[in-house]
């Protein structure tokens, strides 16, 4: 807290303080074109005095470096405060340049690329004016039916961890003009809704919230992140935003964290529909008494905060903490000097989807793309003579990704697009069908077929509209819409030199697929510069890298699916997996594994791993010991090879997962190159949240693993005593 935070609190009324921890929309404030003014729109049910929402502390949403000088100078102008707002924004996977969805950044296990990936969209997004991103999202996910996947990392807390820390410097940086506080969120366990439906219920035990969903909030928190959003949901059946436990206990007291708490959107009203609040003045105070400091989108706090101070319930220090949190947070973004901060209409203009940037995207999308499948057919050569693109996603911007912020559909390169560019006039496309998740119609069929015999290769580009996924879009059926495999079966009667683009904001259930298609190229949702990664990677410009961080499963009824499980008392062996054995626990009508397990992806090269050592077979806790293996690119492409190492605690205390992921590394390797690759084991990486909910590691036996994905088998073991 610096003194001079303290002196603009001094000068503040009660009212102007309890209204500093409002938060509605920017629009609000625009002179110009606003649909959303105070009395409409989603402001409406808001109960809030008209002339001081110019003072409010904050507001979120709105793009633009015009609109932002425009609702900054009306907002400034009718404040009597003078005290300028903080802009906050929900800049998820890029600002106007959009890079892939952060589920496939994810998969190209490179933190650096997610750091300068985060870096850009901070300096478009601070341009524009914004102060804050409600990024990054690190929710622990299993459940491939929920939207919400793709702003995630995956499912293993490590990765999310690691991605955690990568997105917040990215963002943060030295906190200098061009970089955004960042807000983790949701802050906990929002990833665990139950069946994958956004809103829902989480049912967690404290010791698997600790072991698997707190982590990378954690890590989020030590890396310096300077807000953090409260879930809608339950935890321990007591709504987060009122989770004194987890927001004081252990946010705030355990982590010591100092930083801006916001409600996610209307959460503390949503409080009495939960039914853990009687009403709008029982849920300001539970809110404030978890010191969530914001209240995002509902009035309780303007509403009853001051009642509840005359009543003796809250006091006046409780509140003033809050404001100088938001205070400190608007000084470390240094817009007490300069309401205006890094907004800039003409630089805006010039960064905004700059070469430079649009370059960084392209990047972004091809390392984090995912071969899955290759027969063979891929890469296509260059000197191809016609090429056939067809499918509902083949000619369309819609594949930037949901949450696309200030990114826009025609400025987004489409595989039509990347392609021509490459190949010029020897690609022709056809839709051959509709996108609907429900469509039915084949009127499109015969072209696309017609097509696909006369070319010498098909480009399929199949899958899920960006909409399907995101806030809100979940799905009970994950497969591939039924029409897209007609379509498929189709062309393959015709011409088998095919390769399927798969565009997906989640795992999908995709078996059918795999026995049918002779490649698939899993491209997620990529962004704008989408259209000319695809055709890069397609057409062996660019080599796959990417590897998947979260579970494709066989079929919708594995889910949720995750590598990183316990055993059970009765566990299926691998060895067993494809047959039927009684009264272990299995399916009958499906094996064990996954479709595609995690950390899995292909390359047009091959990687060889041998000479794996362990430097020793015992370890004291204050000592350190190293896993190493060769790896050698054997195959007829330079490449890139994300290695994985893992560890398994045989026995515990408490049942410990079949392996987790304690380290990666991404190498670059030309035809015939070997390299070595090290990572240090030290005790801390071996603790785990016992019983008694004590951070532990317990001595006794340990096994490593080194690989290309989570089915690697162990090659050490050693002894921790
Ligand atoms: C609700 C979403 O859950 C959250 O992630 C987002 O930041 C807010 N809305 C603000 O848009």
């Amino acid at each position: 807290m610096s003194r001079r935070t303290k002196e603009i609190l001094a000068k503040m009324t009660l009212d102007d303080k309890i209204y500093h921890l409002e938060q509605i929309t920017t629009a609000t404030y625009l002179t110009k074109g606003s649909t959303y003014k105070v009395i409409t729109g989603p402001n409406s049910k808001l109960k809030l005095d008209k002339e001081m929402i110019y003072d409010i502390g904050t507001s979120l949403n709105l793009v633009g470096a015009e609109t932002m000088i425009d609702a900054l100078t009306n907002y400034l102008d009718k404040s009597k405060s003078k005290r300028p707002p903080v802009f906050m924004q929900d800049v998820i996977h890029g600002h106007r340049t959009l890079y892939p969805i952060n589920l496939a950044v994810a998969a190209s296990f490179d933190r650096e690329l997610a750091r300068e990936l985060a870096s850009m969209a901070a300096k478009e997004a601070s341009l524009d004016g914004v102060g804050v991103t409600f990024a990054p999202m690190v929710d622990l996910v299993r459940d491939p039916r929920w939207g919400r996947v793709m702003e995630s990392s995956g499912e293993d807390p490590y990765m999310n961890s690691e991605m955690a820390k990568a997105t917040v410097r990215g963002f943060q940086g030295d906190m200098g003009k061009y970089n955004l506080a960042a807000c983790v969120k949701h802050f906990a366990a929002y990833g665990a809704a139950e069946a994958g439906r956004d809103y829902n219920t989480v049912d967690v035990s404290e010791r698997t919230l600790r072991e698997y969903y707190l982590p990378a909030y954690k890590a989020a928190v030590d890396a310096g992140v300077k807000m953090l959003m409260a879930a809608f949901n339950i935890v321990d059946g007591v709504p987060c935003v009122g989770n004194k436990h987890l927001m004081k206990d252990i946010l705030r007291d355990e982590w010591g964290f100092d930083g801006v708490v916001i409600s996610d959107y209307g959460a503390v009203e949503e409080m009495i529909v939960h039914g853990a609040c009687e009403d709008k003045k029982e849920a300001a105070l539970r809110a404030i008494e978890a010191e969530c400091d914001i209240e995002m989108m509902s009035s309780c706090y303007a509403e009853h905060l001051r009642a509840l101070i005359d009543e003796g319930k809250v006091t006046e220090e409780q509140i003033d903490k809050s404001v100088l949190r938001i205070l400190d947070l608007k000084e470390s973004l240094g817009i007490l000097d300069n309401p205006y901060r890094s907004v800039n209409v003409e630089e805006s203009k010039r960064v905004q989807l700059s070469p430079e940037h649009r370059a960084l995207a392209r990047k972004g999308a091809e390392q984090s793309a995912v071969l899955l499948k290759n027969d063979g057919v891929l890469p296509f050569s260059k000197n191809v003579s016609s090429v056939a693109l067809i499918g509902p996603l083949a000619s369309t911007g819609k594949i930037h990704g949901s949450w696309h912020c200030g990114g826009r559909a025609e400025e987004t390169v489409s595989v039509y697009e990347g392609l021509s560019k490459l190949l010029g006039d020897r690609v022709k496309y056809a839709p051959g069908c509709y996108v609907e998740y429900n469509s039915e119609d084949e009127s499109l069929f015969d072209e696309a077929v017609e097509l696909a015999k006369s070319s010498e290769c098909v480009v399929l580009c199949l899958g899920e509209h960006q909409d399907y996924s995101g806030e809100a879009n979940c799905r009970a059926d994950i497969e591939l819409p039924e029409i897209q495999y007609k379509l498929l079966d189709k062309i393959l009667e015709v011409n088998k030199n095919v390769a399927v683009a798969l565009f997906t904001g989640r795992p999908l259930a995709i078996s059918r697929l795999h026995n049918t298609a002779p490649a698939i190229l899993n491209m997620w949702m990529p962004g704008t510069e989408g259209g000319n990664a695809c055709a890069n990677l397609l057409f062996g410009n660019a080599v796959p890298s990417g590897k998947i961080t979260m579970t494709f499963p066989r079929a919708l009824g594995q889910c949720p699916i995750y590598y990183n499980h316990y055993t059970t008392g009765r566990p299926k062996l691998l060895k067993d997996d494809l047959n039927r054995v009684l009264y272990t626990s299995s399916y009958i009508d499906v094996p064990n594994s996954p479709l595609y397990p995690f950390g899995y992806g292909l390359s047009y090269t091959t990687f060889e791993y041998s000479d794996m050592s362990l430097s020793a077979a015992v370890m004291k806790s204050d000592e350190k010991i190293v896993a190493s293996a060769k790896i050698k690119n054997t195959g007829g492409h330079k490449g890139k090879e994300a290695v994985q190492l893992y560890i398994r605690d045989v026995k515990g205390s408490c049942v410990r997962p079949v392996k987790e992921l304690k380290g990666f590394e991404k190498i670059e390797l030309d035809v015939g190159e070997e390299a070595t690759v090290s990572f240090e084991i030290t005790e801390p990486m071996l603790r785990y949240w016992n019983q008694k909910l004590e951070h532990v590691s317990e001595k006794g036996e340990f096994e490593v693993f080194i690989g290309k994905d989570s089915t690697c088998v162990p090659f050490a073991k050693f002894e921790l005593i």
